[in-house]
């Protein structure tokens, strides 16, 4: 590695040991293996899974909304009896939002000249032609409403049958815990979010909020469609913040007993995110569903949904007394996220494609499962020459990080996805192709 880059990186990350430090600083830079890949900020989502576009509060009986997941908008329709319809939020006469219409029965109605829609999208009405006479309608998408949130399928509609989310998110039916909703909208693609939150190294940015906490890293996984970290954590300094005394259910100082108590395990399960905090066998204090839909063409704006369920202690209604205080520092934390991710995207455009030097093995497992599991498209495809040396590197780095670290990540498992080189779409591989094809050529 360049002595300058090494100097920038004097420590390694939280309880990687130093023989792996040294591994990765002699592969870090130039990972052996890496293929002609893509910059991961250019991959976009796979569409043929479940996206949440709006809390169910939002939308009341008998009212429309715009949406959006990615370049779509899409209005969702309740009619005052019935079920969640969501269809394209463009009339297909003059394109004029239907979100802007009123709802009619089990219809959508046009602002500008009246045309009706139903469930299906299809054109019902045209209030100046005879019935004979309809045009085509709307694109419509599935839609499912469960745990407060209203999900679209905005890939092949024929896959939402056998597509499935978890039966509960986080713990929003469990009495025994009470669960916060929350989110906005960030911008930046929603890589930054996973990385964000899978990379406890980042503890450092919330030492304001948190005093000096030591994160050590316990082990990873990687299963089909899944990377996992798990994390403990140790105060070294600073007084526990009042948000944390409560998630925990009693308050902790710096002493011994309370170092590496508890087990933080994070989920990418594409395409959302899951976190939970436990202690030994007991139920997690703490469980946390997240997932970021993207707002834009470029997907480089998502709209967070998060819930995030946090176990009553013992005496009745003191969760409910505290909760304000609760949701401010959650706020404040998901502020100082926000803000860092905002800054890795602006340095993205600045940069003109990603440029990340990734050293931490959990952390490039995630972004090749992100890129694996999503596509590049056609207009995005040449674009991709800039991307990270690290963005692939998953197969020939070390896969534990200390001692303690159980390990299963696989390079080929036994469906047949791989962990380790970025499958990137068609687009990408017809282009990987068509490169092979050329020196062969030569
Ligand atoms: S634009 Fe919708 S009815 Fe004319
Ligand atoms: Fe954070």
């Amino acid at each position: 590695m360049d002595q300058s880059l090494q100097s920038e990186f004097p420590a390694q990350p939280a309880g990687m040991s130093q023989e792996m430090a040294t591994e990765l600083s002699e592969t870090g830079d130039k990972p052996e293996g890496v293929m002609p890949g893509v910059d991961l900020r250019r991959v976009h989502c796979d569409p043929n899974f479940w996206y949440p576009v709006a809390w169910s509060r939002e939308l009341k009986p008998g009212k429309t909304i715009g949406v959006r997941y990615a370049e779509h908008p899409i209005a969702l329709i309740r009619p005052e009896k019935g079920e969640v319809f969501a269809l394209e939020d463009r009339c297909a006469h003059r394109q004029v939002p239907l979100s802007k219409g009123r709802v009619c029965g089990q219809s959508v109605q046009c602002c500008y000249h009246g045309w009706a829609y139903g469930r299906s999208g299809r054109c019902i009405d045209v209030p100046y032609l005879g019935k004979g006479k309809l045009p085509n309608g709307v694109r419509t998408y599935p839609v499912l409403e469960q745990d407060g949130l209203i999900f679209v399928f905005p890939g092949d509609p024929e896959k939402a049958a056998t597509t499935h989310l978890p039966a509960v998110l986080a713990r929003v039916d469990d009495p025994g815990y009470k669960t916060r909703r929350f989110g906005r909208v960030v911008n930046c693609h929603y890589s930054f979010m996973h990385e964000n939150l899978m990379d406890m190294n980042h503890q450092f940015m919330h030492m304001k909020q948190m005093g000096q906490m030591r994160p050590r890293f316990l082990g990873q996984k990687r299963e089909p469609g899944m990377v996992e970290a798990r994390y403990s954590f140790a105060r070294t300094s600073g007084k526990q913040p009042l948000g944390e005394a409560l998630i925990f259910g009693e308050r902790r100082d710096t002493s011994s007993k309370y170092a590496d108590r508890d087990v933080m395990t994070i989920r990418t399960v594409y395409p959302y995110q899951t976190l939970h905090i436990q202690t030994g066998d007991a139920e997690p204090v703490m469980d946390l569903w997240i997932a970021y839909t993207p707002q834009d063409g470029e997907q480089l704006t998502n709209r967070t949904f998060g819930l995030l369920s946090v176990k009553k202690p013992g005496i009745p209604g003191l969760l409910d007394l505290a909760w304000p205080f609760l949701v401010a520092f959650t706020e404040r934390i998901f502020a100082e996220d926000r803000e860092i991710v905002e800054l890795e995207q602006q340095a993205w455009r600045d940069l003109g494609g990603d440029h990340n030097l990734e050293v931490f093995p959990v952390i490039n497992l995630l972004r090749g499962l992100l890129a694996e599991s999503g596509f590049v498209p056609e207009d995005e495809a040449g674009k991709t020459e800039t991307q990270s040396e690290a963005v692939v590197a998953t197969e020939n780095q070390p896969q534990a990080v200390d001692e303690s670290a159980k390990v299963t990540a696989a390079a080929d498992d036994s469906s047949g996805r791989s962990s380790a080189p970025v499958k990137t779409g068609r687009t990408a591989r017809r282009k990987r192709k068509a490169a092979v094809a050329a020196e062969q050529k030569v």
